[in-house]
């Protein structure tokens, strides 16, 4: 790591000391670690993160590409405030439920219905259960570096090698159900695909952690009529596409429509959230007063439905459901884009940009990035070394993942990315 990092976060080294002690890996999420340790936060505000040693960071990771409008915007932290003087957690039924809901059910093409729950791995994890439940089969299909959150029966094939489990203490029984197919090959997937008992294929119409790589549209269109010829439930996964891509997320920005989708992410606008929209033929397979045990889908949990959550996530919908604030940040994710690869192309570093709306990744490798193999294939030490030099010098991304516009980035900001972009090319070259 450069020396200048570790000369200006001499208290985040002291924390991240601390923290060794008393939280596996010193933090809540494994991939927050960076080398040498993680600089610690105490302000976040608009474009911004402040370190407690006092350093500035303009973010282009936006808590995990949540904050479409910056970090803690005005119309939502009054929102917020107002809110927890009625009631931090209800635990009962409320408005804001039905209010977000509704709004969502207008801007989700496939939304009939919405269940609320408080992550992207539960909303997951209780939408394969809904699909089983729905087509009285058990088989699921994931795609090749789709990330789906920690939930057993997808927690496989994120990250090449495919034939290391991605975490221990999985169970095999629950993995059994799980058929693995290529990402953007129609062809490959209907072959994995071919003779099997499918309830569900879950997709991500851009790959999110696997390097933001937006599905080819033809490939989703392929897979819409192959689910609807084998009578097979399409689910999209838009827990980062959601919100962001379109005011309906990628179904609409790609106009390929599911039969259930799940959110998080922008949706709590910056609070925990997950939920799963679709079909009311399918969702009414959570209403057990027309579906009796056992013929019913489990969904529920304590924070389900949290006031303090709603309230921010109705605010943020309201604001991107005219969609200009989402069509003028793809317009400017498109420039940044192409400002980003010419600097590469102009110089003798072979990397690619990948974009999709407001998302974008840089992959040091010399050809076009459309699956995760190619990801990995490309110099990852590189992209690190790009990201930690950007850091140190008060720009973060989360080290080899993608960065996120948001409303409160000034094209200043976005200038600064490139022209550090810029230095890091040529110290490469000298
Ligand atoms: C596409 C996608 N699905 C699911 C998840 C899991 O969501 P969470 O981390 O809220 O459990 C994530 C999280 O990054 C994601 O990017």
């Amino acid at each position: 790591m450069p020396a200048k990092y570790i000369q200006q976060t001499s208290k985040s080294k002291e924390l991240y000391l601390r923290a060794k002690k008393v939280l596996p890996a010193g933090v809540s999420y494994f991939i927050r670690y960076f080398e040498p340790y993680p600089f610690y936060v105490n302000w976040a505000k608009g474009s911004k993160l402040k370190d407690v040693d006092g350093n500035n960071y303009t973010d282009f990771w936006m808590g995990h590409y949540t904050h479409i409008l910056g970090h803690s915007p005005q119309k939502i932290v009054k929102a917020v405030c107002a809110q927890i003087h009625h009631g931090t957690h209800y635990g009962v039924s409320h408005e804001l439920e039905v209010a977000l809901a509704e709004k969502v059910v207008k801007m989700v093409p496939c939304a009939d219905m919405v269940r609320f729950c408080n992550s992207g791995t539960e909303a997951s994890m209780y939408t394969v259960r809904l699909a089983r439940t729905f087509s009285e089969k058990s088989k699921i299909v994931k795609f090749e570096g789709g990330w789906h959150g920690g939930y057993d029966a997808l927690h496989l094939a994120v990250k090449p090698p495919f034939e290391i489990p991605a975490s221990n203490g999985l169970s095999d029984k629950l993995l059994k159900d799980t058929i693995i197919a290529p990402f953007n090959d129609l062809e490959g997937a209907k072959r994995k695909m071919e003779g099997e008992e499918i309830a569900a294929v879950l997709i991500e119409p851009v790959l999110g952690a696997g390097g933001c790589i937006p599905a080819e549209r033809e490939f989703l269109k392929g897979l819409r009529e192959f689910c609807d010829d084998k009578s097979i439930l399409l689910i999209f996964d838009e827990i980062i596409t959601g919100f962001r891509l379109a005011p309906g997320g990628g179904q609409e920005y790609y106009g390929v429509i599911p039969d259930i989708a799940i959110f998080g992410k922008v949706m709590g606008g910056g609070f925990p959230i997950g939920a799963i929209a679709g079909r009311r033929e399918i969702m009414e397979r959570m209403d057990p007063m027309i579906f009796e045990r056992p013929k019913s889908s489990f969904q529920g949990g304590t924070f389900t439905g949290n006031p303090i959550t709603l309230v921010a996530g109705l605010e943020v919908l309201k604001i991107l459901e005219d969609g200009r604030i989402i069509h003028r940040l793809n317009q400017r994710g498109g420039k940044l884009q192409e400002d980003l690869q010419e600097i590469f192309s102009s110089s003798e570093v072979k990397a690619r940009v990948n974009h999709a709306g407001s998302l974008f990744c840089t992959h040091f490798i010399d050809e076009e990035v459309r699956n995760v193999h190619t990801v990995y294939r490309a110099d990852r030490r590189k992209l690190l070394d790009f990201h930690l030099k950007l850091i140190e010098n008060g720009i973060f991304f989360l080290p080899t993942h993608s960065g996120a516009l948001s409303t409160a980035h000034s094209e200043e900001e976005i200038q600064e990315l490139l022209t550090e972009s810029e230095k890091f090319v040529r110290s490469l070259k000298t």
